[in-house]
């Protein structure tokens, strides 16, 4: 055979897991990896695996020659099947592939494989480790295939849903200056400036505002994000951000294009979302549930009780009182029947995470209680929690927020159907965030959201007389307890974006030297605009049903920032340093 027709031959007819009771009788070549082979003596079995799925090769006596190749082929080679379609005896119902089997004519061994550190199975039986450093084997998984092939769909979701909105998607630069959204930058040094750095950037945040005075009107971009931060399940050094800016912004078009926007994404699951989505406040959330990200699928909230409990005959509480502490409580209904062991270990829960202790009252048939209260006392607490018989309630008495974040994790963690949970979408914006938080260790107010976000019109006369009461125009779409998105209204106005450095403690000078070009930009003319942008890799990760955004993505980085397969980062040689006027201490 020529070398041309022996290629030709061998092109691939079907995907493996494409194979379907309608190709009975065709002739087809398959071409993957072996996943296993079986010999039954008179016949070997070969399960042939592509990115669509496995089908069964079977190999027979009436050609030995074929047999004996078979017998030999080691797993994980990648191999050409050749051979006509037919049904088999025993039909495999787990298999989309199951009804039918390719009785082979050819093989082919394109490459072998040596022993694979791990199997290619799911669920994976490997160490993240030994799955991070063989990464194209893991991927190799159907539910890898399968969640990078969601990614992918996901992607296309949006720029088909923002295209159809008016969006552009435009580029901006990966070698960019310093963007202030509260990581630490990674740094890449210049050759050619010698002492000078580019940052790469945390977002797009500046180039974006600056596409709006460009006059592109509506832009977005699926775009890479580094930060240098500390990273767990729901953070990677680089991860992607869906980045979205419009100009001329109404609030609720804004929010409702976002909502179609998670709408068409979340599609891609089969699955419908309640719509509009729950909008909060931030001071809502924090009463409510403790945290600005919370998980509604969670059915339970908290109330402060610090009112209710001014005169009641409690020393401990009255103590507490005293010290500035506030009373907040969660009523858990139908959850009397909690065992003393159960409730103790809520209140070592309680304690590590910082509160002084939890006390508790349930009402079964008469009052059982951690505190010692009247008959009148329980019945003001129970009517104000609206607490009924066979009832819990839990109360924390601590600095506000300390109160707030402790029972807000207790609530957060509280036990329920974790099936129906997985399946549930609970969407909801938090709106009115502080401008401005202070920063015990600084001394000052530090931005809660990059500096360019917009004050509430409204409080724009606190800004510098009472900086913590004033509300940004900003918000977060959080989706069943994790942030997928944040963005705010931005100022567009060079001489209040002044203000706010200068409220933010930044001299004239710094202004100049970090913000001059920007706020240049601002004095041409600048359209009202605003925006948003999403974590990708977490909306995916929820889109999947996966725990850890290191799921979703193809080549993902430990917890440490290493990535194992590449061994990066790495030692640079002496040149390279001396190259960029480098030395390490
Ligand atoms: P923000 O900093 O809130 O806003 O980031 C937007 C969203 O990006 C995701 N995200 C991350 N995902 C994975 N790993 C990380 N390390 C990580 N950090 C953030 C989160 C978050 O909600 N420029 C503004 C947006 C704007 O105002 O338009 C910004 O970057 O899901």
């Amino acid at each position: 055979m020529s070398e041309e027709t022996e290629h030709a031959s061998w092109k691939r007819t079907h995907y493996a897991g494409a194979l379907r009771p309608a190709h009975e009788g065709s002739e087809v070549v398959l071409c993957g990896w072996v996943q296993k082979t079986r010999d039954m003596g008179h016949l070997i079995f070969v399960d042939i695996r592509d990115r669509e799925g496995l089908a069964q090769a079977v190999f027979q006596t009436d050609r030995p020659e074929l047999m004996e190749e078979a017998k030999r082929l080691r797993n994980e080679s990648v191999v050409g099947v050749r051979g006509r379609v037919r049904r088999r005896s025993a039909v495999n119902p787990d298999l989309p592939t199951g009804e039918v089997e390719v009785e082979a004519s050819a093989l082919r061994v394109f490459a072998p494989s040596k022993l694979p550190p791990f199997a290619i199975v799911d669920p994976p039986q490997a160490s993240e480790e030994l799955r991070f450093k063989y990464r194209y084997l893991d991927l190799r998984r159907p539910k890898m295939q399968r969640q990078i092939r969601l990614r992918h769909d996901a992607a296309l979701a949006v720029r088909n849903y923002l295209n159809r909105n008016g969006f552009l998607e435009i580029e901006t630069p990966i070698l960019a200056n310093p963007t202030p959204e509260g990581a630490r930058d990674y740094l890449v040094p210049s050759r050619i400036s010698k002492g000078r750095f580019y940052a790469l950037p945390q977002s797009p945040q500046q180039f974006k505002q600056t596409l709006m005075i460009a006059g592109f009107d509506r832009y977005f971009q699926i775009v890479r994000c580094f930060r240098d931060e500390d990273l767990r399940a729901d953070r990677q050094p680089e991860f992607t951000q869906i980045d979205i800016e419009m100009s001329f912004p109404e609030r609720e078009e804004f929010f409702e294009l976002n909502e179609g926007l998670m709408e068409a994404i979340f599609a891609l699951s089969g699955r419908t979302i309640g719509r509009p989505f729950v909008r909060l406040t931030y001071a809502e959330a924090m009463e409510k549930y403790g945290s600005d990200k919370p998980d509604l699928r969670v059915p339970l909230e908290m109330r402060d009780l610090t009112a209710t409990v001014r005169d009641i005959a409690s020393d401990v509480i009255r103590g507490a009182l005293a010290a500035g502490a506030e009373l907040k409580g969660l009523l858990v209904p139908g959850a009397a029947s909690m065992s003393r062991g159960q409730l103790d270990k809520l209140g070592e829960k309680a304690k590590a995470l910082g509160a002084k202790g939890l006390f508790w009252i349930k009402k079964q048939n008469g009052w059982k209680s951690s505190l010692k209260l009247s008959e009148a006392d329980f019945d003001k607490v129970w009517a104000s929690l609206g607490g009924a018989e066979n009832d819990l309630a839990l109360f924390i008495a601590d600095a506000r927020l300390a109160a707030l974040k402790t029972l807000g994790e207790i609530r957060r963690t509280w036990p329920g159907d974790e099936s129906a949970r997985k399946e549930m979408l609970r969407f909801v914006w938090v709106t009115d965030f502080p401008l401005f938080e202070w920063s015990e260790e600084e001394q000052r107010p530090v931005s809660m959201h990059p500096p360019f976000t917009a004050p509430a019109a409204g409080d724009l006369p606190l800004l510098e007389t009472d900086p913590a009461r004033v509300r940004a125009q900003a918000y977060d779409l959080v989706l069943n307890g994790v942030e997928v998105g944040g963005g705010s209204v931005r100022i567009h106005d060079r001489d209040l974006q002044r203000r706010i450095f200068k409220v933010l403690g930044l001299s004239e000078a710094e202004t100049e030297e970090k913000f001059g070009y920007f706020l240049e930009a601002l004095s041409f003319g600048a359209p009202p605009h605003g925006g948003i942008a999403f974590g990708f890799d977490r909306l995916v990760m929820l889109l999947a049903g996966e725990e850890s955004i290191r799921e979703v993505i193809p080549f993902p980085k430990t917890t440490s920032a290493l990535d194992l397969m590449t061994g990066s980062p790495s030692a640079v040689d002496e040149r390279q340093l001396s190259d960029l006027g480098l030395k390490i201490k």
